[in-house]
């Protein structure tokens, strides 16, 4: 069987694009794959943070992922298996300065920042170590993480071909519709944790009548027709798109009469979506120790596995 391995970074609470673009393709992989995920925690401490806020997040976001229905998988925090650090290093060893520059998500995010914490630009490096720790096949992400899944690609290629066969040479999976879901309020953008507006991100612990607020508050196109058509008709295909992936329904087959029922249809089809995850999120909360026995049995399996690549990776390269 095929191995997966995605992270999820707890920099604010999991949205809708998170769920749709990542976590669910993720829970399909588990009938096909063996499957590992990760909260990359140490990812979120990229950019300015708050050590308590961390924390919490850490735990909400592992919490969510098994009540997504992650719990098939071998779900831990990044940060509990130092192999990820130690890889992570000889992956800054394998890439070039200009690679790094060149990501996409390194420019958004520096850009907008005084102080760029230089682990924002080795960030590929980490998560390259984060794949390739776990020789992993699949990596099930949204089209956000298209570059950066290249890039490891291009590292483990380089690796293997200057210092002999040691990595698994992974491969992006990404969802057929709803690889990238956007801002309720500026359909134009990404739907993000902590980039897009409130007011435009569905959150995946967000109340049913918060949830339905801002689906029926959601910008939309000029015109009425109800097509799916992203270049010209942003707003209404995110509608689409998300009603679509959250119902398991063709998106060709929807029609509608007018945006306000199509609106309906969405934010009642994306609360019964989450009303299961919340409830089982609920339950998990209420036992705590259960959740840091798996956490850590899931921890101890990782650093197993990740020793023995770390090995294999230390000793190509030429380390005592
Ligand atoms: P992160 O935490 O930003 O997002 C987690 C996953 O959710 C996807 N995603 C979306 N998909 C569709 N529409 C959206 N609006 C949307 N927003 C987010 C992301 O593409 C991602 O799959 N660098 C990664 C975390 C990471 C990782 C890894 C991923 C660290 N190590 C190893 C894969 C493998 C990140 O920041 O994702």
């Amino acid at each position: 069987t095929k191995r997966a391995f995605s992270a999820f970074k707890p920099t604010g609470h999991l949205t809708l694009g998170n769920y749709l673009g990542a976590i669910l393709p993720a829970v399909r992989l588990q009938d096909e794959a063996d499957c590992v995920y990760a909260v990359a925690d140490l990812h979120a401490l990229t950019i300015r943070h708050d050590p308590a806020e961390l924390r919490a997040r850490t735990r909400e976001a592992a919490t969510l992922l098994l009540a997504c229905g992650l719990d098939r998988s071998g779900v831990y925090v990044q940060s509990r298996v130092p192999a990820h650090t130690e890889l992570a290093y000889l992956m800054e060893c394998t890439a070039h300065d200009g690679e790094m520059r060149r990501m996409i998500q390194f420019k958004e995010k520096s850009a907008a920042q005084e102080e760029v914490r230089l682990s924002l630009l080795t960030y590929p490096a980490l998560m390259a170590a984060d794949i390739l720790l776990h020789r992993a096949e699949l990596v099930p992400v949204g089209e956000d993480q298209r570059q950066h899944l290249e890039l490891t690609r291009d590292l483990a290629l380089r690796f293997n071909h200057r210092y002999g066969e040691t990595f698994t040479v992974p491969q992006a999976v990404h969802p057929r519709l709803a690889a990238r879901v956007m801002d309720l309020s500026d359909p134009t953008s990404k739907m993000g944790k902590s980039e897009g507006s409130t007011a435009g991100t569905v959150y995946l612990l967000d109340e049913p009548a918060a949830v339905k607020r801002k689906i029926m508050r959601a910008v939309t196109d000029s015109g009425t027709e109800v097509r799916h058509d992203p270049e010209r008709k942003p707003g209404v295909s995110n509608l689409l798109t998300m009603l679509a992936a959250c119902t398991g329904r063709p998106v060709e087959s929807l029609s509608y009469p007018s945006y306000g029922a199509l609106k309906k249809d969405a934010a009642e089809a994306v609360a019964e979506t989450l009303a299961p995850v919340q409830r089982r999120f609920a339950e998990l909360s209420a036992d705590p120790a259960e959740l840091d026995r798996i956490l850590s049995a899931h921890a101890a399996q990782a650093a197993e596995r990740g020793a023995e690549v770390v090995d294999a990776a230390r000793r190509a390269i030429g380390l005592a």
